[in-house]
């Protein structure tokens, strides 16, 4: 009975992948056994049923609630704040401000700018001001509103376009701009215009999307005399210690940090906020533990947005579709600290496709806004909406199809890198005939241009690609895995899964090269006590960065064992491979042992195998690529857009998990379809500079209703040989780059109409169908 439950530990019969000798690194995978396949979460359960705790789940003896209290204005400065009263009020244990010592410390939003913890000059609505730690959150929110605030309010500003104005106040000394323009050229642009057939320009605007996660940001700290422990819900629990115990003078070794899971984040939880200091200094203070969790108004206030973007794009053809000139310009802001306002905008423009001649320029400036933090993809779906649109144009004008432009113009090494380096592969090629062969994309455009347009209600499609910057991969990692007596194991690494299926994806890696089901891999992750190094989840980049470190702590472990096992049967180590639960002879398969009867097993009780990440191919880039196609109706009388169908071919190199994969794919559209059709943070620029929309009636995340069901993902899967030891480039951020402009181009292909503003909502395309009509 026993020895049949051990059984079920392996795949039965599986020849497992070579183990290459020691010092030897191991080549890439040829065909899998698991890798590959769609294999549930292995936490499913415990996510579904609720046995997973979250941060924000936890609760601890004597635990304190926590609340922050926030700057009602845009822009204001504290003359004085009154918490006397505020003390003695019932179950307050706390109350701290920038007057208490122990919060008269400096966090800054950046380098640049050196601020306090709370500073008494508060640039946007939302800022933090002072906080209460009480027994219950309602007593907690209930002090935050009985402390009294003198203010100094001072005049705003919440347009990117109106603080370059002469006439606009200044937010920080010195003046509105965070830093002089940047720009970039190659070629010349004049002589690339010159040789044009055709020229296009137009100007493009995306509004500010606001990071959504189901579960809001925050945590809970909790002091054991001078150790802290922080629970948070967090995309990297290394990089919560090191900033905490930097703002706090603290060594690492005195701050642990525990996420073991976390309900979403996109960019907006890759660091720590106010709000983790703000826990650690009021847990201090009362020697209890402190949970403080935001307000989803707090939340989308506070803690990160997608910089909104205005674009200037102007591009030149010749009649065979080559492009010759993009000139790009751009102004954007992270709010009214230097927050990465322009990071990344103009990647696209500069390097998705061939263009020998290309101008950039971008410049960051502030508003009173909350400031920004990575979202998705940064800088890359506001580029996509105004480079994919301009070149539908231009397809127009030249009378070629999308498709067939964009091939025209694939390139082979990156541009906008020093020296030209290539991509280790470009899908992108795949992604275009693929994705227009499964989406039927010539025969959908016959039949929109003969029977699509004849009613009220006009049907279009449009398409749009994509690379994304990053992914690849080659951030420090280190893994652990351990090889029980049973022959069940261990998968000890620090790397958060954000909800995205890291976890699954490496009990897979570890299944592929140990021939264990995924399922009985234990997995141990995300706690700076316990488990191993690794960078924040984001850029795309857990996988191609993890997976290889994990592959590496599994292939140590086989070369342990054949060693084991080489003294048990008395041949060469190097004779040995591995299939299912039994190490057998190459030569003679009469000699062969279970990994459990291995006696150096049974004398060290189990083994562990170490991994780490080793470097990216030197001079190449791996890029991942991607094609998305859409089908729309468009309501003429109501300005009602209803997408039918998407298609998203992705070239993300090797497909790790099937069911991970299209995960990704139909959410990522699904975010896109959000910032291209509902989401926009509203900032009232008249009155009061406030956020009108701080809720999630009036921000509008897409639901089931504004999302087709049919969503088909396309698996493009190059055999990357370079990329890194597992093939895979990563699939987080590509997906949601290209999909707002392949719906605008869709709706242009609809009603002949270039929406260049998000969202695209009724208000705004009733206006445009009704000024169209007026032009007639
Ligand atoms: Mo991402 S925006 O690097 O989580």
């Amino acid at each position: 009975m026993k020895e049949e439950h051990k059984g079920l530990y392996y795949m039965q019969g599986i020849p497992l992948p070579e183990t290459p000798a020691p010092g030897t690194a191991p080549a890439p995978w040829g065909q899998t056994n698991i890798i590959g396949k769609a294999i549930p979460r292995v936490d499913a359960y415990d996510r579904v049923s609720g046995s997973a705790v979250y941060p924000s789940d936890i609760s601890l003896p004597g635990m304190l609630y926590g609340a922050i209290l926030r700057c009602p204005h845009p822009n204001a400065v504290v003359r004085k704040i009154d918490t006397e009263a505020v003390q003695k009020m019932p179950g307050v244990s706390a109350v701290i401000n920038a007057s208490t010592s122990e919060a008269d410390i400096q966090w800054s939003y950046s380098n640049d700018i050196k601020t306090k913890l709370f500073d008494p000059i508060c640039r946007f609505e939302g800022e933090a001001l002072a906080a209460v730690a009480a027994d219950t959150l309602y007593q907690a929110w209930d002090a935050v509103r009985a402390i009294k605030v003198e203010y100094e309010v001072l005049p705003f500003i919440t347009s990117e376009r109106k603080a370059l104005e002469s006439s606009a106040p200044y937010i920080h000394k010195g003046g509105n701009r965070v830093k002089p323009a940047e720009m970039y050229e190659r070629g010349n642009i004049e002589k690339g215009f010159a040789e044009a057939d055709v020229i296009l320009e137009n100007t493009f605007r995306t509004e500010c999307q606001i990071h959504v996660p189901v579960e809001l940001h925050g945590c809970v700290a909790s002091w054991d005399r001078d150790n802290l422990t922080i629970w948070e819900s967090t995309q990297g629990v290394y990089s919560v210690q090191s900033r905490v115990a930097e703002v706090l003078g603290l060594p690492l070794s005195k701050v642990r940090v525990i996420g073991h899971y976390m309900g979403g984040a996109f960019g907006s939880k890759i660091q720590p906020g106010k709000y983790t200091i703000i826990a650690a200094l009021l847990a201090k203070k009362t020697a209890r533990p402190v949970k403080l969790f935001l307000s989803r108004e707090e939340t989308l206030l506070a803690v990160g947005n997608r910089p909104p973007a205005n674009i200037k794009i102007k591009a030149g053809i010749k009649k065979d579709g080559t492009l010759t000139a993009i000139d790009f310009s751009a102004i954007a802001t992270g709010g009214a600290y230097p927050a990465g306002g322009t990071s990344l905008l103009d990647w696209l423009a500069k390097d998705l496709y061939l263009c020998p001649n290309v101008r950039t320029e971008t410049a960051d400036v502030y508003i009173n806004a909350g400031p920004a933090r990575p979202f998705r993809a940064p800088g890359h779906p506001p580029c996509s909406w105004a480079l994919e649109q301009i070149l539908d144009a231009l397809a127009v004008a030249i009378d070629m199809d999308p498709v067939e432009l964009r091939l025209k113009n694939i390139p082979k090494h990156s541009q906008a890198r020093e020296g030209n380096p290539p991509y280790t592969t470009t899908g992108l090629e795949e992604c275009l005939v693929e994705g227009a062969k499964s989406f039927g994309w010539q025969e959908a455009r016959k039949g929109v241009a003969e029977n699509g347009n004849k009613g009220y209600i006009k049907r279009g499609v449009g398409m749009a690609s994509a690379l994304w910057v990053a992914g690849g991969g080659r951030q420090p990692s280190t893994v652990i895995i351990k090889l029980f007596s049973d022959g069940s194991v261990n998968l000890n690494m620090g790397a958060s899964d954000i909800g995205t299926g890291t976890k699954t994806v490496m009990a897979m890696v570890v299944a592929e090269e140990l021939g264990v089901r995924p399922d009985m891999v234990q997995i141990e992750n995300a706690d700076t006590g316990t488990t191993q190094y690794a960078t924040p989840s984001g850029g795309s980049k857990t996988v191609p960065t993890e997976a290889p470190a994990v592959r590496a702590a599994a292939i140590e472990i086989k070369r342990q064992l054949l060693v084991m096992a080489a003294e048990d049967l008395k041949v060469e180590a190097s004779s040995l491979i591995f299939k299912g639960e039994e190490i057998v002879s190459k030569i003679d398969t009469s000699k062969k042992i279970k990994v459990t009867a291995v006696s150096g097993l049974k004398k060290t009780g189990l083994v562990v195998g170490v991994g780490y990440r080793g470097p990216n191919p030197e001079g190449k880039v791996v890029n991942p690529f991607a094609a998305q196609f859409c089908e729309v109706e468009v309501n003429t009388r109501t300005g009602e857009v209803k997408i039918i169908r998407f298609v998203g071919a992705h070239e993300s190199g090797r497909v790790m998990n099937q069911l991970t994969y299209d995960n990704q794919v139909i959410g990522g559209i699904t975010m896109g379809i959000g910032f291209g059709m509902t989401e926009a943070r509203v900032l009232d620029g008249n009155q009061t500079g406030k956020l009108v929309n701080k809720n999630l009636h009036d921000y509008k995340v897409p639901t089931a209703l504004d999302v087709p069901a049919d969503i088909l993902s396309v698996r493009i899967e190059p055999d990357d040989r370079e990329a890194n030891t597992t093939g895979a480039k990563g699939l987080g951020e590509p997906v949601t780059i290209p999909t707002a402009a392949a719906i605008a181009n869709a709706i242009y292909n609809a009603i002949g109409i270039r929406i260049t503003q998000t969202p695209i909502n009724p208000l705004q395309l009733v206006q445009l169908l009704s000024d169209n009509r007026k032009e007639g």
